[in-house]
Formats: C-alpha cells, structure tokens, sequence
C-alpha cells in the first residue's frame, strides 16, 4: 500500500499535497510561508481536521522563521490569521495553542524556532500514533464481515498518519472483518469520490461510490451492517460535528437499526464545549454548490446554503472509538 502523506516537512518547508486537485492530479505546494499555509487551510488543499491541525501549528512556527525584529509581534499576526482559517475543526486551535504555549515560555530563547517545529514535530507524530490506535480500537466494533458506509475522507489524507474511520476500515479489511465500503460521494467537495475512493482504490479495498441521497435505499436493500464516520470537533456530551450529511446518516442508521460510530483522536474532543450547541458551524462559499471543478451548473442568480458540517446528536451516536477506547453512551468526556 502506497498511499502519498497529506503533509510532510522537510528541510525547514511544508510539503503539502493539494486535495482540490486528487484524485486526477498529483500536485504538491512546498512552501515556508505561513500565510501560503493559511491560504492552503481555507481553499481545502490541505483539509481534514487532525491534519488541518497539524499544518497550522507547523505554519505557526514557520512564521518566526528568518525573523529577528518584533517577533512576538510576527507570531501574534501569524496565530490570529491562521486562526481565522476555519472554524469547525477544533484540532486547528489544538495545534495552534501548542505552539503558542511553547513560545510563551521560551520567547526570549534562541533556539525558540527549533523549538516551535520541534512541537509541531510532536504534535505530527502524536496523530501518526493515534491513527494507529484508533484502528485497534475500532476492531471492537465489527460483529462479523460487514458492509460498511463511510461519509467524507477520513483517511491518510485528513491526518498525520494512517486515518481515522477509514484506518479503522482499512484495519478490519486486512483482518477479514471488511466485505464492502459504500462511499458517499459527499458533496458538495466531494471528498468521498474524490479522495476516500482515491484512497480505497490504492488499498485494494472494494468499494462503490453513491450520491448521499442513496443512502436510505442501501440500508432499505440490507447492504449497510455499519456506518463509521470521522470527526470534526466532539463536545463533552458526545454532540459531534462532521461533514454535513452526517446526522442525515445517523437519523438513518437510527430507523434502520443499523449501529453508526464516530473515530476521531481524543484533539478533536473540546474541553470547552458542553454540547453541540455551542459548536461554530462553517459556511462554505455558495459557488461550491452552484459549481462543480470551477464548471457552472446552475444560475449564478440563484441562492445557495451551504453549511460545511452538521451536528449528530450524542443519543444518536453507537460509540465514539478514540485511541484510547470505544466509548459507550452516555458520553461524558470531561475526564478524557
Ligand atoms: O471540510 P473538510 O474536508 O475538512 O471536512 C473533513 C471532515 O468532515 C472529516 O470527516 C473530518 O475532518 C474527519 S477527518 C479525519
């Protein structure tokens, strides 16, 4: 399996593969240049929240690079602009606050530099460990061979490492606990089309790619035994957000009686949210709807919503599988 890292950072630069272009290019931005990295966060050339995370905190570092004048002034720009980048995923502030509290103790150190990327280093590897254990835990869910139906791109891609629900997927393949991926297309990006089937199709995984409206009828014709679905930011009662159309799966997987888990690494639990109501929701340009690949199909007149991430309530959510267990409801993470 040779699947291409999301990011990767090598000789003092940031190497990021550019998902707006998978799967039909392969195109890589190398760059120092923290705002080029912010850039890169907001069109979703780099997208996902553990590795969205991880790319601000290495672009933070990256901001005091070469600089030798008011440098807290320079990190303090650098942190509020890439902060400002997207506001869901809650691992972005994880991995900018990381860097911020080593440059609150060190700010008049020499090596304070190194000592940023040094964190980022950190918090890269940390998710590359995390991915790992969430496969293992996730094994627990899996009854027998099933189909599975994911949502969005969990994989490679999204993390540091290996992936969340779709590491977790790929682990059961190899242990034969896997028989077929249904993958929805997930619009309006289409990073289920685009890059989970990328990703599968690497792994020699089957899969079939379906509009997410056909959802309901795969789980009408018994081809669904379990949706597992990733995360962008988990409040303490279990509320998730992920990608919209993911509490349409969880109201489905409800009438239908067929279990749906979230994975995520335990950065995408939020110490300071008591529930989903208090999550931000982005709100996405509605040229991602009237729009597919910069291609116009429908009337640029005509009004849009388009809402980047939905809330599934706690009451709706199977289990939550982490690094570090599969929890059960109900859900209390103000101990995690
Ligand atoms: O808008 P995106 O592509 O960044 O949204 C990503 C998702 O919703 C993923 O499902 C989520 O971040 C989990 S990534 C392991």
């Amino acid at each position: 399996m040779n699947i291409p890292r999301a990011l990767e950072f090598k000789d003092d630069k940031l190497i990021i593969l550019n998902q707006t272009k998978l799967p039909l290019i392969e195109e890589y931005i190398i760059t120092d240049d923290y705002e080029r990295i912010a850039l890169a966060i907001e069109r979703l050339e780099v997208r996902g929240a553990p590795a969205i995370g991880i790319a601000a905190a290495y672009a933070l570092a990256l901001s005091i690079k070469n600089i030798d004048d008011n440098i807290e002034e320079t990190f303090i720009k650098a942190y509020n602009r890439l902060y400002s980048t997207r506001p869901t995923a809650v691992n972005l502030f994880y991995g900018l606050n990381e860097i911020k509290k080593v440059f609150e103790n060190h700010k008049s150190e020499k090596n304070l530099y190194s000592l940023l990327i040094k964190r980022g280093e950190e918090i890269h590897n940390d998710d590359i460990k995390m991915c790992d254990d969430i496969a293992k835990n996730g094994l627990k869910v899996f009854k027998k061979k099933s189909r599975v139906l994911t949502h969005c791109n969990t994989g490679a891609l999204a993390t540091g490492g290996n992936g969340t629900a779709l590491n977790v997927i790929r682990l059961a393949y190899e242990k034969g606990l896997v028989e077929f991926v249904h993958v929805d297309e997930t619009r309006p990006l289409l990073q289920g089309s685009r890059l989970t089937a990328w990703e599968l199709n690497k792994m020699g995984i089957p899969f079939s790619i379906n509009t997410d409206s056909t959802a309901a009828f795969l789980m009408k014709e018994g081809k669904v035994d379990l949706v597992i679905v990733g995360a962008d930011r988990i409040a303490l009662n279990g509320d998730t957000a992920n990608k919209i159309g993911t509490y349409n799966l969880a109201v489905l997987c409800h009438y239908h009686n067929i279990p749906f888990y979230i994975a995520a690494p335990s950065s995408t639990i939020d110490k300071n949210c008591v529930n989903g109501s208090y999550i931000k929701i982005e709100m996405r340009n509605k040229n991602e709807i009237t729009h597919i690949n910069n291609y116009q199909i429908t009337l640029q007149e005509f009004d849009a919503y388009c809402p980047a991430f939905d809330i599934t309530p706690a009451e709706l959510i199977t289990g939550i599988i982490t690094e570090k267990e599969l929890y059960l409801p109900p859900y209390n993470f103000n101990n995690v």
